[in-house]
């Protein structure tokens, strides 16, 4: 029977994620793990344990503890945070990986790690953007994430480790809030326009992104760790696609549902920057020829199943607060 880690258990992946995986191979196989504690989000169904990813030993101690033979490492720093704090990015995004590969050597374990569309950067062909192409990033978010595909797709030809990867677009949910990243806008645009009937983007009205429902994400990863290994090419990472939007589309996408809901933009240059080095498009032609992929959720139905998950867990709107949205 497969045991399954997954390390930043408590972010807005891991707590659909943990779920999704106790729901398919058992709550007992699935150790959730994260550097704050979740007992109460994780603990209940399954078992939970703090675990700092940068602790080599204290991961050692932990797969070993549960005969670990699978690891979703999912413990990051996001585009946006790391760029205010890229020392702490490059010790937790590339020193837990290292750590995870590791560990994986040493007990024979399979491993899943998100990359992102963050590993493109400016000179990357934007629209249409090919499974292998310039991989040029200029955040430190997007430089950890090119370095892990590297060093994944060198544990697997140098170790034999099965490691696996997807290139995540930005990913829209309502259970737990989004970690810090340039796509947050995508969420946060949801939670306020069902709350105050307005929203202020700090990205540019323009700025189209590759984006994904997070049932298709989660969907995604264990496809892509139960797909057949003859029939892989590549390995890390995967580019997945569902549908592109720029806020100004998504805004109107919700007035549908919403005919009161008004946007407005104070850019934030930090985060326009990083939008504007991604892709505006990938082609995701690998993963639905080498494992099956296919994306089941469009704009509308995300923005439809988005806003009747989220209305009940808001309650009744609330009035502007003395700050703005
Ligand atoms: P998140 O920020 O919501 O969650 C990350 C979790 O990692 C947090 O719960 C945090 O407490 C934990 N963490 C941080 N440092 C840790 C450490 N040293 N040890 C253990 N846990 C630690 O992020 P997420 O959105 O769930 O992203 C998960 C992965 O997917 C990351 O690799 C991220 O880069 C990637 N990804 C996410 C998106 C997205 O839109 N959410 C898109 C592309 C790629
Ligand atoms: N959604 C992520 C971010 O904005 C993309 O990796 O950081």
């Amino acid at each position: 029977m497969k045991r399954i880690l997954v390390s930043g258990a408590a972010g807005q992946i891991g707590s659909e994620l943990v779920p999704a995986l106790r729901a398919r191979y058992g709550a007992a196989t699935v150790i959730a793990t994260d550097i704050r504690d979740a007992h109460d989000a994780l603990g209940k169904d399954g078992i939970f344990e703090v675990v700092d990813s940068t602790d080599a030993a204290a991961l050692d101690k932990t797969v070993q503890r549960h005969g670990i033979d699978a690891i979703y490492h999912l413990a990051a720093i996001l585009s946006a945070t790391a760029e205010y704090s890229p020392q702490r990015a490059y010790r937790i995004n590339l020193g837990g990986l290292f750590n995870v590969l590791e560990v994986a050597r040493e007990h024979g374990c399979a491993v899943f790690t998100p990359s992102s569309i963050a590993a493109f950067g400016p000179s990357t062909p934007r629209d249409g953007t090919p499974q292998d192409t310039v991989q040029r990033p200029t955040s430190i978010y997007g430089i950890t994430k090119v370095a892990g595909e590297l060093l994944c797709d060198y544990y697997f030809t140098r170790f034999g480790v099965d490691t696996r990867g997807l290139r995540y677009p930005g990913l829209i949910s309502h259970t737990a809030r989004p970690g810090g990243g340039t796509t947050d806008y995508a969420v946060e645009i949801f939670y306020h326009a069902l709350q105050y009937g307005r929203y202020t983007c700090f990205l540019a009205a323009d700025t189209q992104l590759d984006l994904m429902y997070m049932p298709d994400a989660i969907r995604a990863a264990i496809e892509l760790m139960e797909a057949e290994p003859a029939r892989l090419r590549h390995r890390n990472a995967f580019n997945i696609a569902a549908f592109q939007a720029t806020p100004a589309a998504l805004a109107e996408a919700i007035r549908r549902h919403l005919p009161e809901f008004e946007i407005r933009y104070e850019i934030d240059p930090v985060r326009q920057r990083i939008a504007d080095s991604w892709p505006r498009r990938v082609d995701d032609a690998a993963a639905r020829e080498e494992w099956g992929w296919r994306a089941a959720y469009d704009l509308e139905a995300t923005v439809a199943d988005m806003l009747r998950s989220l209305a009940p867990k808001l309650g009744p709107p609330s009035p502007v607060p003395a700050g703005g949205t």
